[in-house]
């Protein structure tokens, strides 16, 4: 999961490089490198650490050359240092590589038995060498990259040069994205849209297999079997604008106050307010056949599934299987007929969820996409596009997305739930009333963000921290120990109230924060009783709930956050606004990085 550019340029391309790997710095930050041919050599730079590093080197040391490849990288083999840092050079061959060569061990035994020796650690390496043995023999690039592809296994995307011929670009992908841009007098070559959107919005989507020459007058595309294809030129609509924080300190910050303006936008596009009726895109096929609902998707958006599974369990009574989709694709699962498949995703270039949906849909499943990103793969091979309206989601650690993602499922549930014929008119009008009512109510929990920075010191010293929560409070009880780990890196956990009885009331002592969700509610008795379980064992405890849970069970903890009183359905999507500003104080009491965290990168494109 690391991102790409090329330009085969009229002028000069390192800055128009750099730019590119700024939209791309989601896919990772570990380390950045541009290389360019000027003179009929390659000259190249490289740098550990965030763009800004490449940047710097850039000022010190200016790339000239109009043709070039440039990569920001998240670490799969080999550290982050600068001799792993991309791009490789081999002879006459530069590449850059997104995605994992599964066997780079048996090529790389291969190819030091053949007397070849390597400058770092990266299974990428292996893949300059194996065409640069094949241009030392001779052969030209392109025969060279295509005699090569069909030896690498593993999921990946590659931008080569190669000084034999200085005025191409050669692309390849499998399994990891690559787009092509189509300019005027010049051609690119992206990881996605957004990399290419200040360059052109004139983009083709390569497909599995393809490989793909790039020079400034031709774009030539060819299928696995090395067989010249046409793929349709699309209008990206991606924008150009690079997002900036505003008046916020971090992109997190933004994001999270962003919410009730984008759930608004992402509802408005699936409630009829004065109808009273939730309408989803048209679709070809019938939602009262379905029989079964599967979920899949990754890390937070595997908790929208969760909560799904609730809703549509209880509004459309059909059975719900949810799963995180690296554990779906290897465990054989069981798809039957008149399935309904959705996959969640805020990037739709997930890796593991993506081969879900190909899953799914080579089973003959139907598949709905609840995806943020338009241009992404997913949102381009679902059968049904439910797009969420969360805008550029730039934080690593995702909360708008996640709070789209709930808005959409709920609508969702909904319209199945009709159409099984198991709601009333009058029952749908009264759950649009609740989501018309999510915004405010969403607005009013930003209301407190004083009171949770107040509190984070003091769960920023702890070394544990637990979330409890039961029913669809649990996933969110998931979702908060997810989001504090991943940018305050403090551990955390979140369980089911009730499973507390079966092993982790262990962990309670007084040194480890309690973070208990409970709007008042049907569950909420249930809920404090386990709270309370934990007091007893001196649990310090900071209860979420309205002012009614907070009056009845306020006692005896540690701190309060008080809700608006809201509607047991829409609880999550308003619950998830202390959840999220409580990780966002604590990572920000502790120092840490909060919107490029260590180890992570926004967009998982490898296994
Ligand atoms: C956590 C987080 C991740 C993502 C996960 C799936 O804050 O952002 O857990 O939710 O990597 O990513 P998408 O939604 O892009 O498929």
């Amino acid at each position: 999961m690391c991102g790409i550019v090329g330009i085969v340029g009229k002028e000069a391309v390192a800055d128009r490089l750099l730019d590119g790997l700024k939209r791309l710095e989601y896919r990772g930050y570990d380390s950045a490198g541009i290389c360019t041919i000027d003179h009929a050599a390659f000259d190249r730079r490289r740098a550990q650490g965030k763009l800004r590093n490449l940047a710097a080197r850039l000022i010190e040391a200016p790339l000239a050359g109009d043709i070039g490849i440039a990569h920001t990288r998240w670490a799969t083999h080999g550290a982050p240092t600068e001799d792993n840092a991309h791009p490789h050079i081999v002879g006459d061959v530069v590449i850059v590589h997104n995605g994992i060569i599964e066997n780079f061990k048996p090529l790389r035994d291969e190819l030091i038995a053949d007397g070849r020796t390597f400058a770092s650690q990266t299974d990428t390496e292996v893949v300059a060498h194996l065409i640069a043995r094949e241009v030392e023999k001779g052969v030209p690039a392109r025969e060279a990259v295509a005699v090569v592809l069909p030896r690498l296994h593993g999921a990946f995307a590659l931008a080569v040069m190669v000084l034999t011929e200085p005025d191409v670009i050669i692309g390849a992908r499998l399994g990891a994205p690559l787009t092509v841009g189509y300019g005027d007098g010049e051609n690119y070559l992206g990881s996605d849209a957004l990399a290419l959107a200040p360059l052109t919005q004139r983009i083709a989507y390569l497909e599995e297999g393809d490989w793909v020459a790039v020079s400034r007058e031709r774009v030539e595309i060819y299928d696995r079997d090395n067989n010249p294809v046409e793929r349709p030129i699309v209008h990206s609509g991606a924008s150009g604008q690079l997002i900036d924080k505003g008046n916020h300190r971090h992109f997190m910050q933004k994001e999270i106050y962003e919410q009730p303006v984008v759930v608004a936008q992402t509802l408005g596009s699936y409630i009829r307010p004065l109808e009273g009726v939730v309408a989803l895109p048209d679709m070809e096929f019938d939602l009262g056949s379905v029989e079964r609902v599967a979920i899949v998707a990754c890390g937070t958006a595997s908790y929208v599934g969760m909560i799904g599974k609730y809703w549509i369990e209880q509004f459309a009574r059909l059975p719900v299987e949810v799963d995180v989709a690296s554990e779906f694709r290897y465990r054989d699962p069981v798809l039957l007929p008149n399935t309904l498949g959705i996959v969640i995703s805020q990037s739709g270039e997930t890796a593991d969820t993506l081969a879900a949906l190909r899953h799914m849909k080579s089973s003959g499943v139907t598949t709905a996409g609840i995806i943020n990103v338009p241009t992404s793969s997913m949102a381009r091979e679902v059968d049904l596009l439910l797009p969420t309206h969360a805008g550029p989601e730039i934080g690593v650690a995702s909360t708008k997305a996640f709070t789209c993602q709930l808005a959409v499922m709920a609508a969702l549930a909904v319209n199945l739930a009709r159409a099984k014929e198991r709601l009333s008119a009058d029952e749908e009008r009264e759950i649009v009333r609740h989501l018309v009512e999510v915004p405010a109510a969403m607005s009013a929990a930003l209301a407190h963000d004083e009171e949770i920075e107040a509190m984070a010191p003091a769960i920023a010293q702890a070394r544990d921290v637990l979330y409890l929560g039961r029913g669809p409070d649990y996933p969110m009880a998931l979702e908060g120990a997810l989001k504090l780990k991943e940018i305050s890196y403090i551990h955390a956990e979140g369980y089911a109230s009730g499973e507390m009885k079966h092993g982790p009331i262990a962990l309670i002592d007084d040194a480890v924060p309690l973070i208990v969700i409970a709007p008042s509610g049907p569950l909420f008795d249930k809920t404090v009783s386990n709270m309370q379980e934990a007091q007893a064992r001196g649990a310090q405890v900071v209860l979420i709930s309205d002012a009614e849970g907070i009056a009845q069970a306020g006692e005896g903890t540690i701190a309060t956050i008080e809700m608006p009183k809201v509607h047991p359905l829409i609880a999550p999507i308003v619950y998830a606004i202390p959840v999220q500003l409580l990780a966002y104080h604590v990572a920000v009491a502790k120092g840490t990085d909060v919107d490029q965290p260590r180890n992570l990168a926004k967009s998982v494109t490898v296994e």
